[in-house]
């Protein structure tokens, strides 16, 4: 970074400051998915004013009804005038993004649909937050870009290297969001997630992506007589049982990690980059057993062949964020996640839908 902002370095605790008063309104994208759907209710519960801007391609707006009070827009990011309708109507003194198209093997099909919901719509994004001079800005990014992983546990200066598409639109709109800091003074904190896995403690708002790609969602599945049974993409990793290792956040837990973000640039925390994992990793064997023991069900499986482009182990070093912002996983132990994943799906056989 050219000229950074003063504050505290990443590394450096900024849980002695005050706590911040929530002020202003926060522009959350993408609210209505998985992840901001959580993040929604996580700021509401802190106190914060919530404006959700979502084209609900893949949200859904039952996960945010009655969860709080917030207003919602339904507009597309590569849509200019829609997004700065938005900040024409409110102040928002915050933004969390994560509206973005989110599967690997689409965006290997198809390139220039990821860089027009990732690129395009994320520069419509920041050329409003530069015009109404918003003065943070947290994206969802994500252990794609750091590609084969050259280490394990990964930190943050590993090398940036995405091997597809949709790990290079991520990265490409991290180096934006840099320049428009260096430039315009956006102060910014990158996450990069591992695996977002679990649901709402509650068991009222969890995962619910068609196609689901991901394992624990598919687990239950099978174990709700959804699927027959799952693929596990190779067994012959070098891996203790041969099966490739992630490393799971509680999607809850996630979400409260955005408003120690948020609070963190407020009180002068430093621009950057933040793995957002335990530093656990998990194989597809002992989650395959966690599901079974969560629901009482077995998980049948067959074994394929391994998928191009998945390392054996993708594990994140988690320290920079647990020193720099005040934040504990809490939720984040496999049981527990594999515990509340299996409310949601047991008791939401149709996810969002109707019975
Ligand atoms: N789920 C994970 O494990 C994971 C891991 C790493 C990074 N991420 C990132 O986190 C973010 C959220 O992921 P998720 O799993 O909640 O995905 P999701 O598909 O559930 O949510 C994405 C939301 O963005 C909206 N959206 C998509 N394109 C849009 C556009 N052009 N304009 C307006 N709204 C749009 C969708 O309707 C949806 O509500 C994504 O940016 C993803 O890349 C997710």
């Amino acid at each position: 970074m050219s000229h950074p902002l003063q504050g505290s370095k990443p590394g450096e605790s900024t849980a002695h400051l005050p706590a911040l008063q929530p002020s202003g309104e926060v522009l959350v994208t993408g609210g209505c998915g998985y992840i901001g759907s959580h993040a929604v209710r996580a700021l509401c519960e802190a106190g914060y004013s919530v404006v959700i801007f979502d084209n609900l391609y893949t949200g859904h707006l039952e996960a945010v009804m009655g969860a709080c009070d917030f207003k919602l827009y339904q507009g597309d990011l590569r849509d200019e005038k829609a997004v700065e309708s938005v900040f024409k109507q409110h102040k928002i003194s915050g933004v969390l993004h994560f509206a973005g198209l989110t599967l690997v093997g689409e965006s290997v099909r198809d390139p220039e649909t990821y860089y027009g919901a990732n690129v395009t719509g994320g520069l419509n994004l920041l050329a409003a937050c530069k015009r109404y001079k918003v003065p943070r800005f947290i994206f969802s990014s994500t252990a794609a870009v750091y590609g084969n992983p050259q280490a394990s546990p990964i930190a943050e200066d590993h090398s940036l290297r995405p091997i597809n598409p949709y790990g290079r639109t991520k990265l490409a709109f991290e180096h934006a969001l840099e320049s428009y800091h260096d430039a315009h003074g956006i102060r910014f904190v990158t996450l990069r997630y591992f695996n977002a896995a679990g649901a709402h403690p509650s068991g009222d708002m969890g995962e619910a992506h068609d196609p689901e790609s991901h394992l624990i969602p598919n687990a239950c599945r099978v174990g709700l007589g959804q699927l027959e049974r799952l693929t596990v993409y190779g067994k012959d990793y070098e891996t203790p049982d041969g099966t490739g290792i992630r490393d799971y956040i509680h999607v809850w837990d996630l979400a409260q990690a955005h408003v120690a973000a948020l609070e963190y640039l407020a009180a002068g925390g430093e621009c950057g980059a933040f793995n957002v994992g335990t530093g656990q990793g998990h194989s597809v064997l002992e989650v395959i057993r966690a599901v079974e023991r969560a629901s009482g069900r077995s998980i049948p499986f067959t074994v394929g062949e391994r998928r191009p482009g998945d390392p054996p182990r993708l594990v994140a070093d988690p320290a920079r964020l647990q020193a720099s912002l005040a934040f504990k996983p809490a939720r984040s132990d496999l049981k527990t996640i594999c515990e509340d994943a299996w409310r949601w799906h047991s008791n939401h056989p149709h996810l969002y839908g109707k019975p």
